[in-house]
C-alpha cells in the first residue's frame, strides 16, 4: 500500500507513537539491513527520546553479512543494542526477548531489590512501511495476529501480544516515514521496494542501482546479464542507461521497432536485486566508511 506523507500525516504519526511510548519499556526499531541509513526515520531520536532501543536490521538474508556486521557495530557505538534478523524465516528473532531484557537489566534489578516480581518487557515495534513490522509481530507471536500492510491513522484499542515469558508487544506497530526529501535515499527506498517505484521513474531507479553496483559488483552484473564489458564507474545517467540498454537487449526487453523497452529492462534489474538473484547486497555503509552510495 502506498502512503502519501504530508506534514499533517507526519505530525499525527509522531503523536501516535508518543502516546504508545508511555505504555512500553523498550522500542524495537526495525530497519532494512540493505539500506540501514535510508530506511531510518529522520526524526527517530527526537521521537523515541531516551527509551531503551533495540535496533533490528531486518531482511538480513538479502544483505551483505560483512556490512551487516559493520552496521551492527555502528549502532552499538551509538549506544543502542543491535541485532540482525530475518523476520521471514525467523532467523535471529529468538534472541530479541533476551536482548530487550538486557537493555532493562538495571530497571529489573531495582524491581527485584524492592521485592517486586519482574513482569515481561513491554515493547513497541516501529519502522517505515514495508520494512517487515507485521511479519515480525506474527513471528514473535508465533501466529498470525498482524495483517500485513499499513493503515496509518486507523486507531483501535491497544492489545498486548505475548511472546514467550519475557516479552509483550503492542499489537499495532508505530509507522514512521522515511527520508523522502533526500534524492539518494528516495532512490534506495525505491530500489529495495520500500516505496512504490511509480513515485519515481523506474528506469531512473534501475540506472541508479547500476551506478551504485558497478564499482563493487561489476563482475556479478557482467555474469548475470552476459555483458562483454562494464566500466567500473558509470559517471552519469547516460552511461548507466547504455548498460540498461545492453541488459534489455540480452533479455529481449523490446518495444516496437526493435528498440529496447527501458521500463521492462529496469523491471528485470530491480526484481533481481530485490529477490537476491544478484547476491546479498547492502547498498550503503555508515558515514565516513567505505560506501556504495553515489553522490546525487
Ligand atoms: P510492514 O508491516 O512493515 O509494512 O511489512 P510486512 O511485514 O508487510 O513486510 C513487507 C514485505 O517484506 C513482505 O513481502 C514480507 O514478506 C517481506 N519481509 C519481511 N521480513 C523479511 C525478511 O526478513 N526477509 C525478506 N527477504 N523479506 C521480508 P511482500 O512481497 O510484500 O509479501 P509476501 O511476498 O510475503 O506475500
Amino acid at each position: 500500500m502506498t502512503i502519501q506523507w504530508f506534514p499533517g500525516h507526519m505530525t499525527r504519526a509522531k503523536r501516535q507513537i508518543e502516546e504508545k511510548l508511555k505504555l512500553i519499556d523498550v522500542v524495537l526499531e526495525l530497519i532494512d539491513a540493505r539500506i540501514p541509513q535510508s530506511s531510518r526515520n529522520p526524526m527517530i531520536d527526537e521521537i523515541i527520546g531516551s527509551k531503551p532501543r533495540l535496533v533490528l536490521l531486518n531482511k538480513a538474508d538479502l544483505a551483505d553479512p560483512a556490512l551487516t556486521a559493520v552496521w551492527t557495530a555502528y549502532f552499538r557505538a551509538l549506544g543502542h543494542e543491535a541485532l540482525a534478523i530475518d523476520a521471514s524465516s525467523g532467523s535471529g528473532v529468538k534472541e530479541i526477548p533476551a536482548k530487550a531484557r538486557e537493555l532493562l537489566r538495571e530497571k529489573i534489578e531495582r524491581q527485584v531489590a524492592k521485592g517486586m516480581k519482574p513482569r515481561p518487557a513491554r515493547a513497541l515495534i516501529v519502522g517505515i512501511p514495508n520494512v517487515g513490522k507485521s511479519t515480525l509481530i506474527n513471528r514473535l507471536a508465533g501466529r498470525n495476529v498482524a495483517a500485513t500492510g499499513d493503515r496509518p491513522g486507523v486507531t483501535k484499542g491497544q492489545q498486548w501480544i505475548r511472546s514467550g515469558s519475557e516479552l509483550e508487544l503492542l499489537d499495532t506497530p508505530g509507522i514512521l516515514w522515511p527520508k523522502f526529501e533526500d534524492p539518494v535515499a528516495g532512490n534506495l527506498l525505491a530500489a529495495t521496494g520500500a516505496i512504490k517505484e511509480e513515485v519515481l521513474h523506474v528506469d531512473e531507479v534501475a540506472c541508479f542501482v547500476l551506478q551504485t553496483l558497478a564499482p563493487v559488483y561489476g563482475e556479478v552484473l557482467k555474469e548475470r546479464y552476459g555483458l562483454q564489458e562494464l566500466p567500473a564507474e558509470l559517471p552519469n545517467l547516460q552511461a548507466a542507461a547504455e548498460v540498461l540498454e545492453a541488459i534489455g537487449k540480452r533479455r529481449g526487453c523490446l518495444a516496437g521497432g526493435g528498440h529496447v523497452d527501458y521500463e521492462k529492462a529496469a523491471g528485470v534489474v530491480l526484481r533481481d536485486l530485490r529477490s537476491g538473484k544478484l547476491g546479498r547486497i547492502t547498498l550503503e555503509a555508515p558515514n565516513g566508511q567505505e560506501t556504495f552510495r553515489m553522490e546525487s
